[in-house]
């Protein structure tokens, strides 16, 4: 392949850059009584807001410009689209969710984030997300690690224990989210869905109590930063079903890097059926279900 990797990882980062600065710029005039617009999309839960839009615009236009033969795979361009159907191929591919965590975003809860992922053969090889009410700016490229603010490798938690969940499968910090697809409440869908990640919270923890116990869940409503905060060390596991390739892309880039694992896992594991033993489907970009375990222990420094 002719591909300038070089030159895509570097237009990638300014990408999310200015791509998260559009998105502080559109938080700060909220916070400054701005108007909170967002439509409804599939549900209540499901909405867009002008932010998305405008984000998204803008990444396709300079997405094109410079590399007008590439793919583009983003969230609003999906779902206005006239055709449901969809591919990521082999083909050098964008995949991009301009604003994930829109609901947060909307309710000025600050965990959202802009989401890029560059993909080849179907795998995300540069990802970059982009959370700036966090401060956070996470990139990663294939075979050059996973990074904090360009300066700080992934992962930063540098426990020496064992992979999850098998070694170490209590005083976790578990989290799931509960999607956005309330029509599966008619058909129990979210109700069976909440009661698997209160199964997998308790079997971690062990019913008895003294198999330790899981130090907490949480459901931060991005799925982008469940991973990023995955491949930080700072999340044990993430689980979620209903996923879309451009919640996960650049995420699943950055934890394949921090030397974590993503799964197609379902249902989610208990103490009693540890992965460690089984064979672990891989997840792939379209799955919909994803599990994804944190980096197993000490980082290796090396380049960027
Ligand atoms: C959603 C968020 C949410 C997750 C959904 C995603 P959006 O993305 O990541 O946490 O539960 O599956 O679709 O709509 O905010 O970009």
């Amino acid at each position: 392949t002719d591909l300038d990797l070089d030159d895509i990882h570097a237009f990638a980062i300014q990408l999310g850059k200015d791509a998260g600065s559009m998105l502080q710029r559109a938080a700060e005039a909220r916070f400054a009584g701005g108007p909170n617009a967002s439509i409804e999309k599939d549900s209540a839960v499901d909405i867009v807001t002008q932010t998305d839009e405008d984000v998204e615009a803008f990444i396709k236009q300079e997405i094109f410009t410079r590399y007008p033969s590439h793919k583009f795979v983003g969230e609003e361009s999906y779902s206005k689209g006239s055709s449901k159907e969809y591919l990521i191929t082999d083909e050098p591919t964008w995949c991009i969710d301009p604003l994930d965590g829109t609901v947060n975003f909307t309710h000025l809860f600050p965990m959202f984030c802009v989401s890029i992922a560059f993909l080849l053969n179907g795998q995300p090889i540069i990802g970059i997300i982009s959370a700036p009410l966090l401060h956070q700016f996470f990139s990663a490229r294939a075979g050059h690690g996973a990074w904090l603010n360009q300066t700080q490798r992934l992962p930063l938690v540098r426990d020496p224990v064992p992979p999850m969940p098998k070694e170490a499968p209590n005083r976790c910090i578990f989290s799931c989210e509960w999607g956005k697809d309330r029509r599966d409440v008619q058909d129990g869908n979210l109700q069976r869905k909440v009661e698997s990640f209160v199964n997998m919270a308790t079997e971690l923890g062990g019913r008895d109590g003294k198999g330790g116990m899981v130090h907490g869940v949480r459901s931060l409503g991005s799925a982008t930063l469940d991973l990023a905060y995955c491949a930080m060390g700072a999340f044990d596991i993430w689980w979620e079903a209903g996923c879309w390739e451009w919640d996960v892309a650049a995420g699943i880039c950055l934890l394949n890097e921090a030397g974590g694992l993503v799964t197609t896992a379902n249902p989610p594991p208990t103490s009693s059926s540890t992965y460690a033993d089984v064979a672990i489907p891989e997840a792939h970009l379209g799955g919909r279900l994803y599990l994804a375990i944190r980096p197993a222990g000490p980082s290796t420094d090396g380049e960027g």
